[in-house]
């Protein structure tokens, strides 16, 4: 069976592992986390990198940063993961939902400035399968309106809006390097900054409410307890993990790509026949190959096609269910329909995409789809 991820290994991950092991500090912030930060900040211009456990602490680091009260408003796509909106209902907001674009899953910038209200306090959006939201235009909205810009950039690592890294382009933003995603270290995740005003007190949220890290720098001649916080940074074990990961950047993004590649020529004239649609990348969008899925007519199609696909030997997934339907949010939802967001919730289908997959094993993905198109 053709799995729908296999994380992949660069080799050097058990090495640097043992490296800090030997070194005598494997608790957080030592020299491999030093390595991540630098790595990022460097490579992808982010003002300032904090490693954290996972993208879901990341979120809610930004929630806190962002002060968020009970009864504050954030806009966040319904077509997401429970993360992006969960973040923000542990700080007491509202949330206020923004259905997807036609042509692409991301939340439909033209539809934001309209669930505005004097309450809102901050867009999130999605980059959804690492591929950009129209950055300009929801940040000249949230400059109009004063409000906070917040990029759930889970899947993002290594892609671009008009030739900016994501994840630089709001206040803040979140990435995950859970074992799905392009670069991993089984659970972790990043806070990026570009706003200074937050850099001080993310670093005090980050160490449970203290200033260790100004005391570590020699900033301060003692340190305490100073603001909220929570344990939100990763062990030396997990970074040095991740660094190994870092490295071979270059290398995961083209092996991605080429699978990206293959998928998309070979299926093209399956979209030219009318029978499914394929990715929609935007001009101003790069595709960091982080996912390839196909948008079926329907859902009883696209269960057609996942058996199909199972008893040819691969594993497709489906993807989010809106989270205005959910049974935790559907009571709460005070907004209307969102055929977007279920439309993909329906009908989109992910296929196995990963750094290790053989050619052999991409033409039999594409041999069991065109198949069962030719039913
Ligand atoms: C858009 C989005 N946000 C957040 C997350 C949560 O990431 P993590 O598992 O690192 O907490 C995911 C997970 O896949 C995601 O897809």
């Amino acid at each position: 069976m053709i799995p729908f991820n296999k994380p992949h290994l660069t080799g050097k991950e058990t090495a640097y592992i043992e490296e800090a092991v030997r070194s005598g500090k494997i608790s957080g912030d030592g020299m491999f986390t030093k390595k991540c930060h630098a790595f990022f900040e460097q490579r992808f211009a982010m003002r300032k990198a904090l490693l954290t456990t996972s993208c879901t602490d990341a979120l809610e680091m930004t929630a806190i940063l962002a002060n968020i009260q009970p009864g504050d408003e954030v806009i966040v796509p319904s077509y997401t993961f429970v993360s992006t909106a969960n973040a923000f209902v542990l700080r007491g907001a509202h949330i206020v939902f923004a259905d997807s674009r036609t042509d692409h899953p991301g939340m439909d910038e033209d539809s934001i400035e309209s669930l505005i209200s004097p309450r809102t306090k901050a867009i999130v959006v999605v980059h959804y399968a690492g591929v950009a939201c129209d950055m300009d235009k929801i940040n000249a909205i949230a400059a109009r309106h004063n409000l906070l810009v917040i990029e759930d950039a889970a899947q993002a690592i290594d892609s671009y809006y008009k030739g900016k890294p994501l994840g630089t382009l709001g206040h803040m933003s979140a990435f995950s390097f859970h074992e799905t995603k392009n670069i991993q270290c089984g659970e972790g995740g990043l806070l990026a900054i570009r706003d200074e005003q937050f850099i001080q007190r993310a670093e005090i949220i980050r160490e449970k409410g203290t200033n260790r890290s100004a005391f570590f720098r020699g900033e301060v001649d003692k340190y305490g307890w100073v603001d909220v916080g929570s344990s939100f940074l990763p062990s030396e074990i997990v970074a040095a993990f991740l660094y190994a990961q870092l490295e071979n950047l270059q290398t995961i993004q083209e092996r991605r790509s080429n699978t990206w590649s293959k998928y998309a020529q070979a299926l093209k004239p399956l979209e030219e026949a009318g029978k499914l649609k394929l990715p929609f990348i935007p001009d101003f969008a790069s595709n960091n190959a982080h996912m390839f899925y196909v948008l079926t007519e329907n859902l009883t199609e696209r269960s057609e096609l996942i058996e199909h696909m199972k008893a040819k030997g691969s594993f497709p997934v489906f993807h989010y269910l809106s989270l205005h339907k959910s049974p935790y949010y559907e009571e709460k939802h005070k907004g209307g329909a969102m055929p977007q967001s279920d439309r993909y919730m329906d009908t989109l289908l992910r296929l196995p995409l990963f750094v290790d997959m053989t050619n052999e094993e991409t033409a039999r993905v594409i041999d069991s789809i065109v198949g069962f198109f030719e039913k």
